[in-house]
C-alpha cells in the first residue's frame, strides 16, 4: 500500500563488518513488501563516472593520499550521483535506498582523517544545497567485532587497511552525528544476531512509513 507517499531518501551507514550488505537487501525487500520498489544505489559510486572515482579512492596505493583530496573526490562522485540518479528518482516520486552518504564523509574523512567538519560542511552546502536523507539507519558495533567479521574476506581496500584506532574515531564520529541528529539517524546495535538487528530495522522503517503517510 503505497498511499500518497512521495519519494523518500533512506541511507544505511556502518563501520566495517556491521552487516551493511545483508541489511541493505533486507531493507529493500521490506519496502517491497510494503509496496515500495526502491532504487538501490551506493556511495561513492552509483553512476559509471562516480564508480570510476570510487575505484580511484578505494584502491590501495604507495602514494599517501591527502585527506582533503580524498574528500573532494568523494564529493565530486556525490555531485554526479545526486544530479544523475538520486534527485531525478526522488522527483519522479521514487524511493532511493543508498548504501552510505554524507554521514560517511563526516565519519571517515572528518572524524577518521581529521578534515575539519566546517570544511566538509562547506562542500556539503555546495553539492547538496540542503538536500539530506529522510532517514539514516546506522549499524553500530564495536570495532574489534566488525574487523574480526571481515577477516579473510577479499583483498582489503585502502580504508580496510587502516588501523583499529582509525575505525574507533570513525565510530565515534557516527555516534556523534546520531546524537545531534537523533530524529533522522537511528542507531541499531549490530553486535546482536541478525534477527534482532532486522527486527529493529523494520521497526524504524514502519515508524517512518506511518509518519510519512499524510
Ligand atoms: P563500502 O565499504 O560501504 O563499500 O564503502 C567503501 C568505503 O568508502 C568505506 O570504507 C568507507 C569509505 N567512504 C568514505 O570514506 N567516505 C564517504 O563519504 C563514503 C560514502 C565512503
Amino acid at each position: 500500500m503505497r498511499g500518497n507517499l512521495s519519494g523518500r531518501f533512506i541511507t544505511l551507514e556502518g563501520t566495517e563488518g556491521a552487516g551493511k550488505s545483508t541489511n541493505l537487501a533486507f531493507m529493500r525487500d521490506y519496502l517491497e513488501g510494503a509496496g515500495i520498489t526502491a532504487l538501490v544505489t551506493r556511495e561513492p559510486g552509483g553512476t559509471a563516472f562516480a564508480e570510476e572515482i570510487r575505484e580511484l579512492v578505494l584502491s590501495p596505493r604507495e602514494e599517501g593520499v591527502d585527506a582533503l583530496a580524498e574528500t573532494l573526490l568523494i564529493f565530486a562522485a556525490r555531485a554526479q550521483h545526486l544530479q544523475a540518479v538520486i534527485k531525478p528518482a526522488i522527483a519522479e516520486g521514487r524511493w532511493v535506498l543508498c548504501d552510505r552518504f554524507t554521514d560517511a564523509t563526516y565519519a571517515y574523512q572528518g572524524a577518521g582523517r581529521g578534515v575539519p567538519r566546517e570544511q566538509i560542511a562547506v562542500l556539503e552546502g555546495l553539492v547538496q544545497d540542503g538536500f539530506k536523507p529522510d532517514l539514516t539507519v546506522y549499524l553500530d558495533l564495536p570495532v574489534e567485532i566488525g574487523l574480526a567479521r571481515i577477516q579473510g574476506r577479499d583483498e582489503p581496500d585502502r580504508f580496510e587497511r587502516e588501523r583499529h584506532e582509525f575505525f574507533n574515531r570513525v565510530r565515534k564520529g557516527y555516534l556523534e552525528i546520531a546524537n545531534t541528529e537523533s530524529a533522522r539517524v537511528k542507531v541499531v546495535d549490530a553486535s546482536r544476531n541478525l534477527r534482532d538487528v532486522q527486527r529493529d530495522i523494520s521497526a524504524q522503517l514502519d515508524a517512518c512509513l506511518r509518519s510519512w503517510q499524510t
